[in-house]
């Protein structure tokens, strides 16, 4: 072979390449360039009958024009593809302003609790709280122990809780039965201060008209170096009138105990009941939607903060309660049932985003 043929194949591949207007075209041109039966191929093919002191001359030309037409090819593909991006994205285009049409779309439903639970975080999230998040399946230590439940004590038996079988350190896991470790996962990973809310689901042994092995919890935590027990008043009864959407509601502050909080206390909604309805801000009955209370040092020293320096508060609500109370929902177990019809009732349209400026359910 000459240099002019080197030459002249070397021009007539780069102008097919250059010619190929689409990948499939030149991929057959790779194939016929460069395959194993190609015309680069062949040509080593011509290798042996040459004398020992031509082949080095000879090799290093064939390489080169691999080199190149491999250079050529791979300068080509990029640009198709970029091409065939473009294409799509033009034709692909959707016009995210216009109306959604009747359809899949305006069919589905988001399920209360879902609703709910993001008008729980639009609302705090406009005071300023972050979302943190932790695992359902919980160590006992997070669960319990680091939450000032040490092994004997008896809230452990009222959680009913689901034990996975022992490790081989003698250790079990657990479904979390509530979502208070999120604090403790928190605080382990987080300087003070901090202000979060963590919803989620929690699991108990309890199942009936009122209880299901599974159910929704919202955890707050504050900590700084000032917060005290007006703050949480305050952060509750904002709460509850921007999420029940009445200008006043009636709170109460009832002495409890938990553990993980000193002092403790459970958080009643005066309310009154015209016919099937409930209404919350009005009347002279009390219905229990939260628990709350100051951060126990022991809490604080558990995850290596300071109790002379930093303190706060924290309180946990179940969230299908506030979403029964609110829509008007008498009964726990359809909301786990997939009941299409239950569904389209209680459920919300997808565009339903919760938003404080149109208030949180309108
Ligand atoms: N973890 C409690 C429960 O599931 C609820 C709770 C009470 C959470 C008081 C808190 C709190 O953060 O301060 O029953």
């Amino acid at each position: 072979m000459t240099t002019t043929n080197f030459e002249q194949l070397e021009k007539e591949l780069l102008e097919a390449i250059a010619a190929a207007d689409d990948l499939v075209t030149l991929e057959d041109v790779r194939v016929i360039a460069l395959g194993k039966k190609g015309r680069v191929s062949e040509l080593m093919k011509g290798l042996g009958a040459l004398e020992p002191e031509e082949r080095k001359a000879f090799g290093q030309a064939v390489n080169g024009l691999k080199e190149r037409v491999s250079a050529a090819l791979s300068a080509r593909k990029d640009t198709l593809h970029e091409a065939e991006l473009s294409k799509r994205l033009a034709s692909e285009q959707a016009d995210i302003t216009l109306p959604p049409r009747p359809g899949s779309l305006s069919e589905g439903r988001v399920h209360p609790v879902s609703q709910v639970m993001d008008e729980i975080t639009e609302i705090f999230a406009d005071m300023g709280f972050s979302i943190a998040e932790g695992p359902d399946i919980e160590t006992d230590y997070h669960n319990f122990t680091a939450l000032n439940i040490p092994e004997e004590h008896p809230a452990r038996q009222e959680h009913d809780t689901f034990y996975f079988n022992e490790r081989e350190d003698g250790s079990r896991l657990v479904l979390r039965t509530h979502t208070s470790p999120v604090q403790i996962r928190t605080m382990e990973n987080t300087e003070p201060p901090l202000r979060i809310i963590a919803p989620g689901r929690v699991y108990r042994c309890d199942s009936d008209q009122t209880h299901t092995p599974m159910f929704h919890q919202v955890e707050g935590l504050v900590i700084d170096e000032v917060t005290h027990m007006g703050h949480l008043k305050w952060v509750l009864d904002a709460f509850c009138r921007a999420y029940f959407e009445v200008d006043e509601v009636k709170m109460r502050f009832r002495a409890s105990h938990f553990p993980f909080t000193e002092p403790s206390m459970e958080v009643d909604v005066g309310y009154a009941k015209v016919g099937d309805e409930i209404r919350i801000g009005e009347g002279d009955d009390w219905l229990e939607i939260l628990g709350c209370g100051m951060v126990h040092p022991n809490v604080l020293r558990n995850v290596g903060y300071d109790p002379a320096k930093v303190q706060g508060f924290a309180f946990g609500m179940g969230v299908d309660r506030l979403a029964m109370l609110k829509y008007g929902m008498p009964d726990l177990r359809p909301f786990f049932a997939a009941d299409l019809r239950w569904l389209k009732h209680y459920g919300f349209g997808v565009l339903d985003v919760p938003t404080l400026a149109r208030g949180v359910s309108s």
